[in-house]
């Protein structure tokens, strides 16, 4: 099974992308988590990704896109994966589209998860994000047993750089102008599913296993 995920910035994405991954198998790939792990390890992918994201802009598409197709190539995705945050421009699904097609395969779902830009700022702000393995928590919708320790790897929990309320908006506007026009995109291809993303995370996922099946 080959998922997208989509939806703007805190609509749930990456909750819900590590729910399917571990009730279904498939490997959760996150280019948000892989550009933090190179910031974290300090590399040149790294430092150049910082310097987008600080600022609420999108990582160039040269940037991305080969180190999805590197990843997707890998042994464990062989049966399918879910994608999260990948892609978000029309080149990087085109991108995505072309490189699967060669291999004679393509995406199953592409799943909207709908949160209007209100309820965004609120969530964000209480959001914490695991820095070992990018898990993602809420202080109050979905708190860790410990706090500020990650439930899954006992990582360190951390307030990502790009979740002060003046970057969010920005990353809502960016969301708006490069990433929403994938919602059309999928539906001309017959694969988008949209899921309500304002109810609880359980809730949402329920949705998201009706389709899925
Ligand atoms: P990325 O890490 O992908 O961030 P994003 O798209 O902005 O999305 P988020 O991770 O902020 O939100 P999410 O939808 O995963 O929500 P979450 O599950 O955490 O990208 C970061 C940056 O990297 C980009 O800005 C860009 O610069 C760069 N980048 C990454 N990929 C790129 C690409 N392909 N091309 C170019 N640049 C790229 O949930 C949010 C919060 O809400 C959490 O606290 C959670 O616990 C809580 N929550 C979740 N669901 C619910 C619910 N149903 N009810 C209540 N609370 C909930
Ligand atoms: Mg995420």
């Amino acid at each position: 099974m080959k998922i997208v995920m989509l939806g703007a910035p805190g609509a749930g994405k990456g909750t819900q992308a590590k729910m399917i991954s571990e009730k279904y198998g498939i490997p959760h790939i996150s280019t948000g988590d892989i550009f933090r792990a190179n910031i974290k390890e300090n590399t040149d992918l790294g430092k150049k990704a910082k310097e987008y994201m600080d600022k609420g802009l999108l990582v160039p598409d040269e940037l991305v896109v080969d180190l999805v197709v590197d990843r997707l190539a890998q042994d464990d995705a062989k049966k399918g994966y879910v994608l999260d945050g990948f892609p978000r421009t029309i080149p990087q699904a085109e991108a995505l589209d072309e490189a699967l097609a060669k291999i004679g395969e393509k995406l199953d779902y592409a799943i909207d998860v709908d949160v209007p830009d209100e309820n965004i700022i609120n969530r964000m702000s209480g959001r914490r994000a695991c820095v070992s393995c990018g898990g993602t928590y809420h202080i109050k919708y979905n708190p860790t047993k410990k706090e500020g320790i990650c439930d899954a790897c006992g990582g360190e929990l951390i307030l990502r750089d790009d979740d002060k309320p003046e970057t969010v908006t920005k990353r809502l506007n960016v969301y708006h102008e490069q990433t929403q026009p994938l919602i059309d995109y999928y539906t001309k291809a017959g694969i988008l599913k949209e899921v309500d993303g304002t109810v609880d995370l359980d809730a949402v996922f329920e949705a998201i296993v009706k389709i899925l099946g």
